[in-house]
């Protein structure tokens, strides 16, 4: 089967450092994925082999031994793995209760599946504008709406903590309690991120994770899973994810095949221990960036800096799934640093409420301004913890380079 043009977007070949005083480098990809296999080739190796001698390749024991890991490092009770992170936000929805009808609210900035999660748990999604220094859902507009009383059948609040960046989980809380509202975090971009003291996974009724090849903490395939620290909640996730069935051939309700796999739990078990290093290592190469785009007198916080770097929320620990600037003619930016081999993407070029496919909720351009700006404006730059400073140095003397 063809893989999703999604992976070929971001997975780039390995790059060829060229000897030599100018530090020039055939490419720099995105993401080189070879580059943490390489590290971890034996120990990955070993954990399949384990898993074919055992003939066991759906859930299991390598599956409940990675959501007990997986819970004890997010400090949430219990944990439930899934075929995906857009079947753990489906799982994620249904365990707190939101049903046909009711309506769910969250960023119109996001990927695709944060809405579509929830249109497949039989709810509406009301799409809200984000906050322009993170572009994380903005508390301020979601209050606002709430407190404009245009919410029939509200039942839950899913901040995405985009980028790897916590959305601002005080006042999350605080709307989810003042107005009776279940939450619910999309961390699909954020293991091993946090909020003051506690961990993504940790922060609200339930919290869903993707292990996409491209994430930080990633499978070799796809995979998911749920955090909660709701015994009930985990026991019907574990029904849903198996045809709504406690017992064979028995169902109870209607759920779904959205299993994990025994491989990509142990491979993901493999990579589990590493993910502090391996985040620790995004956040120097982000501080990297910071520094030598400030250096080259490209970025300020000012509106007329040809590149703004987002901005970083005092109470989160970062974990940089993205490392995402603002830039002045993006699109042009972007094409001269593909003619040098240089990996971008733009996460996203078209928010959820523009989207064809949500044409049906009403939205119109102009709606989100904020969300509409960030999609002419971001440009992901590469970043994975084994990027080289040297190659940071030549994205950025190419970005100096075009803004000459
Ligand atoms: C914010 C967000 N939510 C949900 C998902 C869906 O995860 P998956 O691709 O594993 O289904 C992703 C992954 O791309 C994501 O970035």
């Amino acid at each position: 089967m063809t893989q999703p043009a999604r992976l070929f977007l971001f997975v780039a070949p390995s790059s060829i450092p060229k000897s030599g005083a100018e530090s020039r480098f055939a490419s720099v990809p995105m993401l080189d994925l070879a580059r943490q296999y390489a590290q971890i080739r034996e120990e990955v190796l070993v954990a399949i082999e384990r898993v074919c001698s055992a003939q066991h390749f759906i859930l299991g024991a390598e599956v409940e031994a990675l959501e007990r890991e997986i819970a004890a490092s997010t400090g949430a009770s219990e944990a439930v793995g899934c075929a995906s992170g857009t079947d753990a936000l489906w799982l994620a929805l249904l365990a707190v209760g939101v049903r046909p009808g009711d309506s769910v609210l969250t960023t119109t900035f996001s990927f695709f599946a944060s809405a579509t999660a929830i249109v497949r748990a039989g709810a509406r999604p009301v799409l809200v504008d984000i906050e322009p220094h993170t572009l994380n859902l903005d508390p301020i507009k979601v209050e606002e709406y709430l407190r404009g009383g245009k919410f029939p059948g509200l039942r839950a609040l899913l901040p995405v903590h985009l980028y790897g960046q916590c959305a601002d989980m005080d006042a999350f809380e605080r709307l989810a309690r003042e107005f009776g509202l279940t939450l619910v975090e999309d961390a699909a971009q954020a293991i091993g991120a946090s909020w003051r003291d506690r961990r993504a996974g940790s922060l609200g009724s339930a919290a869903a994770f993707s292990f996409y090849p491209t994430k930080n903490l990633s499978a070799y395939g796809d995979a998911g899973l749920v955090t909660t620290n709701d015994a009930e909640f985990a026991e019907h996730m574990r029904r849903l994810r198996n045809h709504g069935s406690p017992r064979r051939y028995v169902h109870d309700e209607l759920g779904w095949n959205c299993r994990l796999d025994a491989i990509q739990a142990a491979v993901l078990r493999v990579k589990l221990p590493y993910i502090e290093k391996w985040n620790q290592q995004r956040r120097d190469r982000a501080a990297a960036y910071d520094r030598l785009l400030t250096q080259s007198g490209l970025a300020s916080a000012t509106i007329d800096a040809p590149v703004r770097p987002l901005a970083m929320t005092p109470h989160a620990h970062h974990v940089y799934h993205q490392y995402v600037v603002r830039a002045q003619r993006r699109d042009d930016l972007r094409q001269f640093l593909d003619d040098r081999k240089i990996g971008t993407e733009i996460y996203y070029p078209l928010p959820l409420h523009l989207q064809p496919a949500f044409a049906y909720l009403g939205y119109r351009e102009g709606d989100m301004p904020e969300s509409e700006r960030a999609a002419r404006e971001v440009l992901a730059l590469p970043m994975f913890p084994e990027l080289g400073e040297d190659e940071q140095q030549w994205v950025v003397e190419s970005i100096a380079e075009f803004y000459s």
